[in-house]
């Protein structure tokens, strides 16, 4: 027989949880990938958050559904590489573990560039692209598109039609037609490029007066914005801020130390608190709020369903 003295749960935290996505809840897919079948130098696993990203498994229950953008996580092993494709909508790489080497296809000619933790790549909708772990570890990298409901990749050089090793230069035919990125170059095409990439030590803080520091990564002052901006947030232990609202979906990823969330409605506040690879989709008009009563500093990135969200106002709490 049921307890009935169990406190219920109410509307306002169910649906909390069901926004909540733990990193320990959640399975790596190995074959979300339905191209890379019977291609074991292909092989990658992806985590879907939100929405199904780069893989057909749009009904996948464990998934949230995806307003402006999706959220997944990808893990590239070590020798393995992703052929080159491209979409109709942006997409960006944020590493989070290793050294991943990214290639943008320009006919034969590729410009490769190697990106460390928290660097980060938007590629262009419409530009080729293909990815490769030449590392000693595997890869875990954090991928968005910019779009709830992204269509399939156009594969431009894939080992099923090409030769394996043309294809893991992502159809540069020699060496002599592959560069590394030069941000300094005069050449258009690194210029291109050296606008979309972030990099980590590069990034100047903002500090709010709220008491956190922003580093934009896509927006003004990162790589421009089309459908969705993204800031990483460093939150000294201590600070807290008051409830605020968008008029669009925010989505907070932990990168390090905890984050409690809160919501509200009607005067009723439940909180949550995450950690390390735990996410939070905050729904468009929900007043909601973060804080870290943790040990030590947190870090999270935001990613905001708009490329113009309206500035928030942050207040201390
Ligand atoms: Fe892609």
């Amino acid at each position: 027989m049921p307890d009935t003295n169990l406190p219920k749960q109410s509307a306002l935290a169910a649906e909390m949880r069901a926004h909540a996505g733990l990193f320990t809840e959640k399975t790596f897919d190995w074959d979300a990938f339905p191209a890379s079948r019977g291609f074991p130098d292909l092989s990658r696993a992806q985590l879907r958050y939100i929405g199904a990203g780069g893989s057909p498994k749009t009904n996948d229950p464990s998934t949230m559904k995806a307003e402006h953008f999706t959220f997944s996580l990808v893990n590239q092993p070590v020798g393995k590489f992703a052929a080159s494709h491209a979409h109709e909508v942006v997409e960006h790489f944020l590493v989070l573990q290793g050294v991943l080497t990214v290639g943008t296809v320009w006919g034969d000619e590729v410009v490769e560039v190697k990106l460390g933790p928290k660097d980060m790549l938007l590629n262009k909708s419409g530009r080729p692209h293909g990815f490769r772990n030449d590392g000693v570890e595997p890869v875990l990298m954090q991928i968005t598109v910019g779009s709830g409901t992204p269509e399939m990749p156009v594969h431009v050089c894939h080992p099923k039609d090409k030769d394996l090793e043309l294809s893991r230069r992502f159809g540069a035919p020699s060496a002599d037609k592959i560069q590394l990125l030069a941000p300094d170059s005069a050449d258009w095409r690194h210029q291109e490029i050296a606008k979309q990439v972030v990099r980590h030590r590069d990034r100047q803080p903002q500090w709010e007066k709220a008491g956190f520091a922003r580093l934009t990564y896509i927006g003004e002052g990162g790589a421009p914005a089309s459908t969705y901006s993204m800031d990483m947030i460093h939150l000294p232990r201590g600070v807290a801020i008051k409830p605020y609202v968008r008029e669009v979906e925010d989505v907070y990823f932990v990168l390090g130390g905890t984050l409690t969330v809160g919501w509200e409605q009607n005067g009723e506040v439940v909180e949550r608190r995450l950690g390390e690879r735990d996410l939070m989709f905050n729904p468009a008009g929900r007043p909601h709020y973060f804080r870290n009563d943790g040990v030590a500093d947190a870090q999270f990135t935001m990613v905001i369903g708009s490329p113009k969200p309206q500035p928030v106002a942050f207040v201390a709490a």
